[in-house]
C-alpha cells in the first residue's frame, strides 16, 4: 500500500493555487483521513517564472500538460485549467494512463460527463467533479451519497453567483440591471463578457449535471430550457415586491411519473421560500425528496479556497478508494431511460405584466382569453399609468400546463385591448 500519493495539477490559477495551499496546509489532517501523505508534485502552468502565492519547487512546474499526464509517479490528476475539447482529450489520455481525475470543469462535465465517467470506469479509474457545481457546496456528494436512499422529486437551485449578486442589488438597493452588472464586474464576480452568466448558460450547465445525477437519467445540456436575466427590469422587481415575491435566477428540475423537466429562468419566488433569503453572490440548492421532504444546501458558489475545498474532498475520496482497492467501481450507467415531460405534463404559475387600454370591456377580453385556455387568475393588480387611457395590469395565474400557457402567450399578442406586453415570469414557492 502506498505511503505517499502524488497529485498532478493542470492549471495554477485562483483555484489551483487554493488546492496547493490546502494540500500543503492540511497535511496532517489529510494524512489522518487517508492514511498516507499527499503531495502536489507536477503542475501545468502558463509561465514557469511567474511569482506565486504558493511555494513549489521549480522542477515541479511545466508548460506541457503531457509532462503531468504521463508522469509515472503521478496517481491523481486535478484539472482546474478549464476548456472543453482539448481538456477532454487530456483527461481521456489520463484515464488511459490509469490516473484518477478530479475536475472543477462544469462545461466539460455538462457536455461530456457521461462519456468521461464511462472512460474512467473502463480504465478502473475514478472521476470526481464536486467542484463543478456550486463551488464549495457539497451538493454532488449530497445527492450521490447523502440522499442516495431517497427519490428526488424537485430541485431548485441558485447556482450562479454573478446573477444572484445582480438581482440582490436590484432588489435591495433599487439599482438598475446595468449598474448592478457593472458593480459585479468591478468586484470581479462577473466576467468582462458576462453572457454565459446573465443569459443563464452557466446555470444550465450546472442544472444538467445535477439533474443527471438526481434523476439517474442521461439529461443533456440541450434538454435544459434556458432564459437569462438581461431583460429583467426594476419595475418588474417592484411589482413582484408588492405581491410578496423576490426575483431569483432559478434552475428548476422536476421529475413526476418517470418524466423529467429541467429549465433555468428568472423566477418570482414567494418571500417565504427558503431560497428567497439567499442573497449576494451566494449559491443554494433546494432539494425535495419523496421521503426526506425539504432540504437545502447553502454556501459559496465560487472562489479559490471554497472551490479547492470541494476538490480536496474529492481527492480524499479518490485516495480512500485507492486504499480500499475500489476505484472505478461507482455506478456510472443511468438507471432510467431519458424521458422528458411534454408541455402538457409541465405545470407552473406565472406572473404577467401588461399595458392595456383603459376602456370598458378590456378586462373581460383578458378574462375570456385566459379562461378559453383553461388558466385561472390567482392575483390581479391594476394601476393607472401616466399615459392617458392606458392601465397597467399584473396577473398571477394558478398553476397551468405549459401547453396552455404558451398558447395564451401567443394569443394575447393579438388582443386589440393589449397595448404592450411588459413581462412574463415563472412563479414558485409555498403559497405562491
Ligand atoms: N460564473 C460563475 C458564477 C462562477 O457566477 O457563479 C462559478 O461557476
Amino acid at each position: 500500500m502506498k505511503d505517499n500519493v502524488k497529485v498532478g495539477l493542470l492549471g495554477l490559477g485562483t483555484v489551483g493555487t487554493g488546492v496547493v495551499k490546502m494540500v500543503q496546509d492540511h497535511q496532517e489532517q489529510l494524512a489522518h483521513r487517508v492514511g498516507c501523505s499527499v503531495d502536489v508534485t507536477k503542475v501545468l502552468v502558463k509561465n514557469v517564472d511567474k511569482k506565486r502565492e504558493v511555494e513549489l519547487p521549480k522542477e515541479a512546474l511545466t508548460l506541457d500538460p503531457y509532462d503531468v499526464i504521463n508522469d509515472p509517479d503521478v496517481d491523481v490528476i486535478v484539472e482546474v485549467m478549464g476548456g472543453i475539447d482539448e481538456t477532454k482529450k487530456l483527461l481521456l489520455a489520463a484515464f488511459h494512463q490509469k490516473k484518477h481525475v478530479v475536475t472543477a470543469n462544469k462545461d466539460l462535465v455538462a457536455l461530456y460527463g457521461s462519456e468521461l465517467l464511462k472512460a474512467a470506469s473502463e480504465n478502473g479509474c475514478d472521476f470526481y467533479y464536486e467542484a463543478s457545481v456550486a463551488g464549495g457546496i457539497p451538493i454532488i456528494r449530497g445527492l450521490a451519497d447523502g440522499l442516495a436512499s431517497d427519490k428526488i422529486r424537485t430541485m431548485m437551485g441558485i447556482v450562479n453567483g454573478t446573477t444572484n449578486f445582480i438581482l440582490t442589488k436590484m432588489n435591495k438597493e433599487g439599482m438598475s440591471y446595468e449598474t448592478a452588472l457593472k458593480e459585479a464586474q468591478d468586484l470581479g464576480f462577473a466576467e468582462a463578457d458576462p453572457t454565459s452568466d446573465v443569459e443563464g448558460l452557466d446555470a444550465a450547465r450546472k442544472m444538467a449535471i445535477l439533474a443527471r445525477l438526481a434523476f439517474s437519467m442521461d439529461i443533456e445540456l440541450e434538454d435544459v430550457n434556458v432564459d437569462g436575466i438581461s431583460n429583467v427590469s426594476d419595475s418588474d422587481l417592484k411589482h413582484g415586491q408588492t405581491l410578496g415575491y423576490t426575483m431569483k435566477l432559478i434552475g428548476y428540475a422536476d421529475q413526476q411519473n418517470g418524466g423529467a423537466e429541467v429549465s433555468v429562468q428568472p423566477t418570482f419566488l414567494s418571500n417565504d421560500h427558503p431560497l428567497a433569503a439567499v442573497n449576494d453572490e451566494y449559491n443554494a440548492v433546494y432539494v425535495y425528496g419523496e421521503a426526506v421532504g425539504e432540504t437545502m444546501f447553502y454556501g459559496p458558489g465560487a472562489g479559490g479556497l471554497p472551490t479547492a475545498t470541494s476538490i480536496v474532498s474529492d481527492l480524499v475520496a479518490v485516495i480512500t478508494n485507492m486504499r480500499l482497492g475500489v476505484n472505478g467501481k461507482s455506478i456510472t450507467v443511468p438507471q432510467f431511460e431519458k424521458q422528458l415531460k411534454t408541455p402538457e405534463e409541465k405545470f407552473a404559475k406565472h406572473f404577467i405584466r401588461l399595458h392595456v387600454r383603459d376602456e370598458v370591456g378590456a378586462f373581460s377580453e383578458l378574462t375570456k382569453l385566459f379562461s378559453s385556455n383553461g388558466i385561472s387568475f390567482e392575483k390581479i393588480l391594476q394601476l393607472p399609468l401616466e399615459e392617458e387611457g392606458v392601465a397597467e395590469i399584473v396577473i398571477v395565474t394558478h398553476k397551468a400546463s405549459m401547453k396552455n400557457y404558451t398558447q395564451m402567450q401567443e394569443q394575447i399578442k393579438d388582443l386589440a385591448v393589449v397595448h404592450s406586453i411588459e413581462s412574463f415570469y415563472r412563479v414558485e414557492g409555498e403559497g405562491a
